[in-house]
């Protein structure tokens, strides 16, 4: 951390004694104000809930301008990293801070393929869920369960333990989510496929039978291979965070990364595609794009708690660029399937539209985010509804698994315990039952 040369010095109406503050420079992005000694200097706490003005670490992995709409993985725009690299590169390159070069590249996906099986046990676990469970209940409950499978995995003070289970992490991830879904339909589980890529072997995994040869579409590979590269890392967001603050207390990797998982599926996180989609679906169910207007006055009236599903974010109060490549892509996929006149694509292009000249939006800096596309993308490969949560996890691993190894590795890591306002009752005692 730079020290800046400027303090902040934060003073109190009632006369108390002035407090000088440290600020410290980034590279990019706003200054941070040290607070840490504030309450032994003063006795006092900050508040900020939400963590709308709090940076919660120091991160070198990825930053964001929100203002501008620009997302930068390791200082690499994500518009080039969609383009010009895959996934596994953009994994290599988010856990070891650089992109690899051709020998590092076989190396890294060799060593992730060597770990794509996972024990044979787990298809046993998997059995006591119903068949009709979300894919994500069953996803927290598989990936907290590798920590009983890997044992030389699970010690998180050690560097070693803590690369095998990246490893592990994003290999096997794959695998538990068709797992998932496989035993949702009553299919059997197909094993990885180790010559395949690693989007090309999750297709396999998820669409291929037994019974015949399963041939993988290569523009529907190149999306997936997409939609994981924009899902890979987005900073201090709710499930990351989960992660570190889990992660702190010294726990296995598996399970937080399981906390992760158990984060992102809320609806105003990872769970927006979902509910874009069933949003979509509503609509075109009450009569399509003659009832996006209706929909929007349902939106702006804030008693009916309705909102725009996949708009709005908390850090971009621009177009988020993630969004851009999705819609490309969109197009490309909907293109290969012979979907162009997809009524749920039209659905969405024109209610984006209306949404981005209306003044409600217009004047909130209420843009797409990424999850406003992705679901009509997933729904067009043929991954059914409740799984695009699951898939965003399986893509979000490796972001988890750097910000947490990032933070364990940090010496000034600490056990994160915030503190609070408290607004209960003062101390009373205890009334015999009688007299309560
Ligand atoms: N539809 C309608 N109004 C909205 C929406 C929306 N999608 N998003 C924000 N607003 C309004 C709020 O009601 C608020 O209005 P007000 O100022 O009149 O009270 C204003 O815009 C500011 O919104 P906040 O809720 O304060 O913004 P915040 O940063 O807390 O929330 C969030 C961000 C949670 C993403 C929100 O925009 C939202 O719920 N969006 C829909 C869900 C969604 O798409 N989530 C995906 C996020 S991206 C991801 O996880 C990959």
């Amino acid at each position: 951390m730079k020290a800046s040369d400027t303090k902040a010095t934060l003073s109190f109406s009632n006369g108390g004694q002035n407090v000088e503050l440290p600020i410290y420079k980034g590279t990019m992005g706003p200054d941070v104000i040290d607070i840490r000694k504030l309450y032994a200097q003063t006795g006092m706490f900050t508040y900020d809930p939400g963590f709308m003005s709090t940076a919660s670490c120091e991160s070198a992995i990825t930053y964001i301008d929100g203002d501008k709409g620009e997302l930068l993985y390791r200082g690499y725009p994500i518009e080039q990293l969609a383009t010009n690299c895959d996934f596994l590169e953009t994994c290599h390159l988010l856990l070891y801070g650089e992109l690899p070069n051709e020998g590092e590249k076989a190396g890294f996906t060799k060593l992730v393929t060597n770990h794509t099986m996972v024990n044979e046990q787990m298809q046993f676990f998997l059995r006591g869920f119903r068949r009709d469970a979300h894919p994500m209940a069953i996803m927290t409950g598989l990936v907290g369960a590798l920590s009983a499978f890997y044992h030389d995995s699970t010690d998180i003070n050690n560097p070693k333990h803590r690369e095998i289970a990246a490893i592990r992490l994003i290999a096997k991830m794959p695998t538990l989510v068709a797992m998932a879904y496989k035993y949702t339909i009553g299919q059997p589980y197909m094993y990885p496929k180790n010559n395949l890529s690693y989007a090309g072997n999750f297709l396999h995994m998820m669409f291929a039978t037994p019974c015949e040869e399963y041939k993988v579409s290569p523009v529907l590979e190149r999306a997936l291979d997409r939609i994981f590269i924009l899902h890979a890392d987005h900073e201090q967001n709710a499930s990351t965070s989960t992660v570190r603050l889990c992660g702190s207390s010294g726990t296995n990797p598996f399970a937080a990364i399981a906390a992760g998982v158990a984060c992102l599926w809320g609806p105003a996180h990872g769970g927006a595609n979902e509910a874009a989609l069933n949003m979509l679906y509503d609509i075109q169910k009450a009569g399509g794009v003659d009832k996006i207007g209706e929909f929007i006055k349902q939106v702006k009236d804030k008693s009916s708690n309705v909102k725009l599903m996949g708009f709005g974010h908390r850090v971009y109060k621009n177009y988020d660029p993630r969004a851009k490549l999705m819609q490309e892509t969109c197009k490309e996929v909907l293109g290969e399937l012979g979907l162009e006149n997809d009524p749920l694509f039209k659905l969405a292009m024109a209610l984006e539209k209306i949404a981005l000249e209306d003044e409600y939006f217009v004047s909130r800096k209420l843009y797409p985010n990424v999850d406003f596309y992705s679901g009509i993308v997933q729904r067009a490969i043929g991954i059914p509804v409740p799984l695009f949560t699951a898939i965003f996890a399986l893509a979000r691993t490796v972001g988890w698994i750097a910000q947490l190894n990032e933070m364990i590795g940090d010496p000034e890591y600490k056990i994160g315990r915030p503190r609070q306002l408290f607004e209960g009752s003062p101390k009373r005692d205890v009334q015999p039952i009688g007299k309560r």
